[in-house]
């Protein structure tokens, strides 16, 4: 997508083009809820350049109990605990999705290899035997949910997060990305595992461990007593294992995300080494939220001389001294 300020914004994720570096994060966004509410075609005004459904298990999964959300002093905390209808409800939504230009990466969640695998399995089946719209270009492997019993136990591992990569790779050509926890001394043994298994690219970051209480009873305020912490809070955190990552693994595509509510704060993580950037609970603030981002995204590019969003992308690394 080239703007009338001439800044080209697509970019190359991996195999896969987008026409701009913004994606949703899994979880924040629903297009389909979004498409009811709104007046007009929502699928033409789709804002993003993929979308990343929230995080689909092999089975239903109720969630966590309430409360599952609230806002802190600088972001929001949450236990949802990846509810989801289960890969087979899923794959019946996604003919209500055929309108949609953009690719769809779907977010695979799961306690072992093998969940990962059937979930995959499943849609893979699923968009041999209908090919056509949407297109589903791959699949980010959520290892790294905080709110779900186990859900950390691969992500902190490379050995656990190499098997679950592997099994996933072993049943798709799609692209596959490994979503990463932040709650961890160092990401890079796990994203270096990741990448060694046959990821194509990784994400990062999902949201830290936290808790919040309620001030009348001094006691956990969430039903699950911890959640997941994100929004603006997070993203020095995010920028400073970005900037790892990518140091580590020069080439390898990043998706950034983070507290990202703004252009600048996207070009900031492509700075620190990410491809595309995922906005998460700045979708809360409102359904321009992403258009605007994107919007000041090209602003900022274009104000700094860049042709190209990507000739941004690593100047806050060491090596671009
Ligand atoms: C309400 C909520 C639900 C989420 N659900 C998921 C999920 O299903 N899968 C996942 O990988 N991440 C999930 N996340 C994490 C986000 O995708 C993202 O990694 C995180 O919020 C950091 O980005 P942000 O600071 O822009 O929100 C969720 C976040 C929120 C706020």
């Amino acid at each position: 997508m080239t703007g009338v300020d001439g800044v080209d914004l697509r970019v190359d994720l991996g195999s896969l083009t987008l026409e701009h570096p913004l994606v949703d994060a899994s979880g924040t966004f629903d297009l389909l809820e979004n498409a009811r509410r709104f007046r007009g075609d929502y699928f033409a005004a789709f804002p993003y350049a993929a979308y990343v459904p929230k995080t689909v298990t092999s089975g239903p999964r109720e969630g966590n109990p309430p409360p599952r959300v609230t806002e802190t002093a600088c972001g929001m905390i949450n236990a949802i605990g990846l509810e989801n209808p289960g890969v087979e409800a899923f794959v019946s939504s996604l003919p209500a999705l055929r309108p949609l230009r953009q690719p769809v990466i779907v977010s695979v969640g799961g306690n072992a290899p093998e969940d990962f695998a059937a979930v995959v399995r499943h849609l893979e089946e699923a968009l041999d035997s209908s090919p056509g719209p949407p297109h589903v270009a791959g699949y980010e492997l959520n290892v790294s949910c905080p709110n779900v019993r186990g859900g950390l136990s691969i992500g902190v591992d490379p050995g656990a997060t190499a098997a679950v990569t592997t099994a996933v790779r072993a049943l798709t050509s799609r692209l596959v990305l490994v979503k990463l926890t932040p709650n961890v001394t160092d990401v890079r043994p796990v994203a270096r595992a990741a990448v060694q298994a046959g990821a194509d690219g990784l994400s990062l970051v999902n949201t830290l461990r936290g808790m919040v209480l309620d001030p009348a009873t001094l006691r956990p305020f969430l039903g699950n007593r911890t959640g997941g912490l994100c929004g603006p809070a997070i993203k020095p955190v995010a920028l400073r294992m970005v900037a790892e990552v990518a140091e580590e693994l020069p080439g390898v595509p990043l998706v950034g995300m983070g507290g990202v509510t703004s252009g600048r704060d996207a070009l900031e993580f492509i700075a620190c080494g990410a491809t595309a950037v995922a906005v998460g609970a700045a979708n809360f603030s409102g359904l321009e939220a992403p258009r605007r981002i994107l919007e000041e995204l090209r602003r900022e590019c274009a104000a700094r001389g860049f042709a190209r969003v990507g000739d941004a992308r690593g100047l806050a690394l060491a090596r671009a001294g």
